[in-house]
């Protein structure tokens, strides 16, 4: 580049950055959204364009951009202890107070924490730790896990396989021979006609103990869920659902872990999502809102009957040989701290409690729109279903990418929403007001609109 040119950070996005979850193809056709700095629930690119961040970046900043409190606090860490591990037995207060909090706030009677780097990671090790517990209790045989088409659980080369959506898996052959899955809780699509939500979900755990039946329960290990599936296009299990597959697990000694990535620290109005739909985990996975996104760390909570046996098992092995140069990192344990802190101080697990109401009705209004066939959505997340036909459901051929057109003209109004196929994700940071959310599904409806007018001009509707 020529000395004093402007740098064009959308030109040299193209040619550099290879793009994690994205259509390379898509992306090289339409460029880059190339974000400079954000504040409050408000971000900003490179042209100075203001966004309302409506979708918490990637389900995650729940406290919103450049807050102080967590700044300083990442920096003062820095400064005190840039770097201490806990390997070999060593440690640090940040990391040894996170784990005694999140003990604490955990939805079952938990012991002890692990600390990755990201839910991906986090899951890998959910899937170790219940290997290294069967093998320790002389169960080799008992490794399968089960997860859910359309659940959603990371992209590394195991949490791949326990993701049930195809694009993670095509190409990248995964997933590996231990995972299987089983049906996703998708009331609007995978219901009979008449049946209702309490008979749909007696028959998805029927479903469920046909295949653990078939597998043969000691090849079973554990059944992994979110409590609401986000990136599967924010599906609440229907009525009724955790309490039947629950019995299910029981029956047939399969563990039960609770992936709440999304769903932890309040995002339902409850603290965890197993609590908004009576679910009773063995084993949990957190992220995203435990340090707000400011940095990276993910956390495994485990209840003491599964790190008992563990113990013995490690001093013959000679090591528990799992963990990360990063597990617990100091400064993003310290965030994460502050993080939770912040969450009680400002009264915000209240306060989502609070505007979750507002939030609800906005998003349950838009199914009078004729593109919307379905919303659904709890707390601070839901989304709109668009369709080619609201009276028979009929889908738009995918190919027409019209969720994808949908996000693109809210961003036009500057609104960041996220298409997942053609529904349209909202999870946005905690922080928001209530005009924010008038702010958000105005803004909204006038993407729906685009969207619609768009639509017809193609002949799609
Ligand atoms: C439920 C769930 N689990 C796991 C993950 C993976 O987390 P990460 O992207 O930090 O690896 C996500 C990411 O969105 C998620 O939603």
């Amino acid at each position: 580049m020529e000395a004093g040119a402007r740098l064009d950070l959308d030109a040299l996005d193209l040619q550099r950055v290879l793009h994690p979850n994205t259509n390379l193809a898509a992306l090289h056709r339409g460029g880059p959204l190339v974000l400079v700095r954000g504040k409050g629930v408000h971000v900003y690119d490179n042209g100075g364009k203001q966004y309302i961040e409506a979708m918490a970046g990637l389900w995650c900043t729940t406290l919103g951009y450049g807050d102080d409190e967590l700044a300083r606090t990442a920096y003062e860490q820095i400064k005190k202890l840039s770097f201490a591990h806990l390997f070999t037995g060593k440690s640090h207060e940040p990391a040894i107070l996170l784990a005694d909090k999140l003990v604490g706030m955990a939805p079952f009677a938990a012991s002890r924490v692990f600390f990755g780097n990201s839910g991906s990671d986090a899951n890998d090790t959910q899937i170790k730790l219940v290997w290294y517990y069967n093998n320790a209790l002389g169960r080799p045989k008992k490794k399968k896990i089960i997860a859910r088409t359309k659940g959603y659980h990371g992209t590394t080369l195991a949490s791949a396989g326990l993701t049930g959506l195809p694009s993670f898996h095509k190409l990248f052959d995964v997933p590996l021979p231990p995972f299987l899955h089983t049906d996703a809780p998708y009331y609007y699509r995978g219901a009979q006609p008449g049946e209702s939500e309490a008979q749909y979900a007696a028959r998805l755990a029927a479903n469920l103990e046909q295949l653990i039946e078939r597998e043969g329960p000691e090849t079973v290990a554990a059944f992994i869920a979110e409590p609401l599936m986000g990136v599967g296009g924010v599906l609440l299990p229907p009525r009724g659902y955790f309490p039947k597959i629950q019995a299910v697990l029981e029956k047939h000694d399969v563990l039960l872990i609770d992936d709440e990535v999304i769903t932890g620290f309040g995002r339902t109005g409850e603290l965890w999502g197993a609590q908004a739909f009576g679910m009773r985990p063995h084993t949990l996975t957190a992220a995203k809102a435990l340090s707000s996104a400011y940095l990276p760390i993910s956390a495994v909570i485990v209840p003491e009957f599964l790190y008992a046996p563990m113990i013995e098992a490690s001093g013959e092995v000679g090591l528990f040989g799992h963990g990360f140069t990063y597990s617990g990192h100091p400064a993003a344990a310290a965030v994460a701290l502050r993080a939770l802190a912040i969450y009680e101080e400002r009264k915000l697990y209240e306060h989502v409690r609070e505007i979750a109401p507002q939030f609800q009705e906005r998003l349950a209004a838009l199914a009078a729109h004729p593109l919307v066939g379905d919303t659904r959505g709890v707390g601070l997340v839901g989304a709109c279903e668009l369709v080619a036909n609201k009276s028979t459901k009929a889908a738009f051929d995918a190919k027409l990418a019209v969720g994808a057109r949908c996000m693109a003209f809210c961003q036009e109004h500057g609104l960041i929403v996220r298409a997942i196929g053609d529904s349209i994700a909202i999870c946005p940071p905690f922080i928001v007001t209530s005009a924010h959310v008038d702010e958000i599904f105005a803004k909204l409806a006038r993407g729906l609109d685009d969207t619609l007018a768009w639509a017809k001009r193609e002949k799609l509707t």
